[in-house]
């Protein structure tokens, strides 16, 4: 079979996935198995072995496996990250983020970054690669997500501490006043949506979507409890979902931070905060 052949068949079986982009991941695909892209192999015969493999993850993406499973690594700005079953796949958005970080981060001496619960390590490795003068710690509690925190830190040779941490412990391991950012995009999904989540996002680990209270369990015990740890004028940077934006900003509040930005994503959506401490602990 000539590999254009096998191309558009594997279209029409992508398409039946209303989340595929089916020509685009047919040659993401195609590149991935045959190490060359589809238009230079265009009339190319293909191995039968090849064909079949090509034919079986086109089944996989109709079925809603993830595409970035498949091919094992996806970019993160210019970072090309490891990722697999037990990690979040690193998406867009959280470049927005990150590049709202990046503006308090680049203005601060030396300063001690720290993002709590980093999956893949992205948000850290964003800010180590950007701001290279941040000291920058990374906090992970799954051991799968741990295993891709620790491969990426190793493949991109950026120097970030990787530390296997509960954030709902970690926090008194550190002294007080001695972390200058804090950032963080934690699970933050309601889990009474949990069946009504898009395929591709139930193929993530349960840890990395679902929070408690109505999902903001982690913004009110980050926000409570690393105040202590952070020095006054220190930040706190959070990504969100689409619909928490008025409860992330109450918490964010009730808790003596005062928001100096909302972080709006490339969809035009309100999708996260910079908060600064203005007081110190004994002053709030
Ligand atoms: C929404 S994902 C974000 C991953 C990554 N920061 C990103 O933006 O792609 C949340 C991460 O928090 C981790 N996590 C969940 N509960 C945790 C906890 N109690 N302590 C530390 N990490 C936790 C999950 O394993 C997952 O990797």
């Amino acid at each position: 079979m000539v590999i254009n052949t096998l191309y558009r068949q594997m279209c029409t079986i992508m398409a039946e996935n209303p989340n595929s982009d089916a020509a685009f991941e047919a040659n993401q695909l195609i590149e991935y198995v045959l190490g060359r892209k589809r238009i230079e192999l265009f009339a190319a015969d293909i191995s039968k072995a090849d064909a079949e493999k090509l034919l079986e993850y086109a089944k996989k993406r109709k079925e809603g496996y993830p595409l970035q499973y498949i091919l094992g690594r996806w970019q993160f700005f210019d970072m090309n990250l490891y990722v697999g079953e037990g990690v979040l796949i690193p998406r867009q958005d959280t470049e927005t983020v990150c590049e709202a970080a990046f503006e308090v981060i680049e203005k601060l001496d030396r300063p001690k970054v720290v993002d709590l619960c980093s999956g893949s390590g992205c948000i850290a490795l964003a800010v180590k690669k950007f701001c290279p003068q941040a000291e920058v710690a990374a906090v992970e509690k799954s051991d799968e997500a741990f295993g891709y925190l620790e491969k990426n830190i190793a493949c991109t040779q950026l120097s970030v501490t990787a530390i296997k941490a509960d954030i709902f412990e970690y926090d008194k391991t550190l002294m007080e006043n001695s972390v200058d950012v804090i950032i963080s995009n934690p699970p933050y999904i309601h889990p009474d949506v949990k069946k009504n989540i898009q395929k591709e996002v139930s193929f993530e680990p349960e840890m990395a979507l679902f929070a408690e209270n109505e999902g903001l369990a982690f913004y009110r015990y980050i926000s409570q409890n690393y105040r202590r740890v952070l020095k006054k004028g220190g930040y706190i940077v959070y990504e969100y979902g689409y619909d928490q934006q008025q409860a992330v900003r109450n918490i964010l509040t009730e808790e003596g931070y005062t928001i100096i930005k909302e972080i709006v994503d490339l969809g035009g959506n309100a999708r996260g905060a910079v908060a600064q401490k203005l007081q110190c602990t004994a002053e709030f």
